[in-house]
């Protein structure tokens, strides 16, 4: 079993550079099969989660070649339309291969996703779609199958603002017969990058990063080049990272508008922040004021960034609300940072966290993928020498994180027993 080692208690210092990000190149991954040829996709972080996403698409004749931040993937050879099971189970992002194999090959075979235990995550809302689109869709044990011999354009409120739902019938409704207009759509950066391939490979689609999406259905699409946007989560860590050490660092490779929400929290408990064209500089203050938090869609402070943010107010002054209103289970890590010596109370949604002066090192879990960033954070904070464990989490999500931190100054090491 692989370990991290992270002594703590050094202030970060540096320059930093943010990779492409994973819930960006996923679905530009699925995006793809619309197509018939070679999709070239530029700043491919080269994360489990998209390793995965390629095993399972080689297995359906879909070749895929990676170098250096490059992925090459010729979807002309896309011949199955039942998604290996293995796969599927592993990771919830595997979902989005649903609309656009619907939509090129009429029919889809899957089994239920998996991914981080943080809610039930149910997927009716992108079954939902696909049925007003004139999907038959049948419920197996385990497995959903649906079928079209064409889908047609519908128009579909989306009863919450689901990104994957969003991206699904998005991509499902580019090859679709007629006009499709999603309402209450998710507006976070990823769709709007999503629709920047879709757009280039000849979808024609309005509205991405607004509430209502509209999409005119055309017969084919053609293969297209594209890089991924820079990974907001990755650099929202580095952030929070610098502000809970106490440090100074500069995250490059961002979109400012991206991270406001972060940005604002920062400042709001007492850290200095500075935007550079396409970099952020953080500066810890001098203490850590308390501060309520509630995760929103985007624009909004984001899920992702959650357990993040716990850990920096887990040493503030005073006592904070942070309030998780996107996943139901979303609290894990709180059990973690108190074994640290936090001070954490977990009431219905909200966990109220009453600041300490200082986090101690501790044996901990990344139970998780971003709870697995948090317990970083928690260890280059604390005073003394960390373990982290189940890092499979964090290799989903981080790409080269142990050397990235270790470039600021962390002493952190990965060790195998
Ligand atoms: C994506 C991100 C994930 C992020 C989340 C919210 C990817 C690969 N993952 O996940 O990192 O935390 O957005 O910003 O992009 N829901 C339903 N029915 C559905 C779909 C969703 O009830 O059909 C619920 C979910 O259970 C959850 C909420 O809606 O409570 C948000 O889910 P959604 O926005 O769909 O998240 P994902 O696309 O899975």
């Amino acid at each position: 079993m692989k370990k991290l080692i992270i002594e703590g208690g050094v202030p970060l210092k540096g320059i930093v550079s943010a990779s492409g990000a994973k819930n960006a190149v996923l679905p530009v991954i699925a995006a793809a099969l619309l197509s018939n040829g070679v999709s070239y996709i530029d700043d491919t972080p080269w994360l489990a989660d998209v390793r995965t996403m390629c095993r399972t698409l080689e297995q359906m004749g879909v070749r895929s070649d990676y170098q250096k931040g490059l992925l090459a993937l010729d979807s002309a050879g896309l011949c199955e339309t039942c998604a290996p099971e293995e796969f599927v189970r592993r990771m919830r992002a595997s979902f989005l291969l649903m609309g656009p194999i619907l939509s090129r090959m009429g029919q889809v075979k899957m089994s239920l996703p998996g991914g981080c235990a943080i809610g039930s995550r149910p997927i009716d809302l992108h079954l939902k779609g696909f049925e007003a689109m004139g999907a038959e869709i049948v419920l197996g044990n385990g497995y959903i199958d649906a079928r079209a011999k064409r889908l047609k354009g519908a128009r579909i409120y989306l009863d919450f603002p689901s990104v994957g739902a969003t991206e699904n019938i998005m991509m499902a409704a580019s090859l679709a017969e007629g006009n499709t207009i999603i309402e209450n759509a998710a507006e976070e950066p990823e769709i709007v990058d999503l629709a920047i391939f879709l757009g280039a490979m000849g979808a024609k689609i309005k509205g991405a990063g607004t509430k209502i999406i509209r999409i005119e259905g055309v017969t084919s699409l053609s293969p297209a080049r594209h890089s991924v946007i820079p990974d907001r989560v990755e650099a929202g860590t580095f952030m929070m990272a610098a502000a809970a050490t106490g440090g100074s660092v500069i995250i490059d490779n961002v979109i400012e508008e991206h991270l406001k929400s972060v940005s604002a929290k920062l400042q709001e408990t007492g850290s200095s922040v500075t935007e550079n064209y396409g970099s952020i500089k953080v500066t810890a203050g001098g203490h850590i004021s308390a501060s309520d938090v509630k995760t929103m869609p985007y624009p909004g402070f984001p899920t992702d960034m959650q357990a993040q943010i716990m850990v920096h107010l887990a040493q503030a002054d005073g006592c904070s609300v942070i309030t998780e209103t996107i996943f139901e289970n979303r609290f894990m890590h709180v059990g973690e940072l108190r074994k640290m010596g936090a001070d954490i109370k977990i009431e219905g949604h909200s966990a109220v966290v009453n600041g300490v002066p200082r986090l101690r090192a501790a044996k901990l879990r990344a139970t998780d993928l971003r709870a697995g960033g948090a317990m970083i954070i928690a260890a280059l904070a604390a005073e003394g020498v960390s373990e982290i464990t189940h890092l499979q989490h964090l290799e989903r999500g981080y790409e080269n994180i142990c050397q990235k931190l270790a470039s600021l100054g962390a002493s952190i090491k990965v060790v195998e027993e």
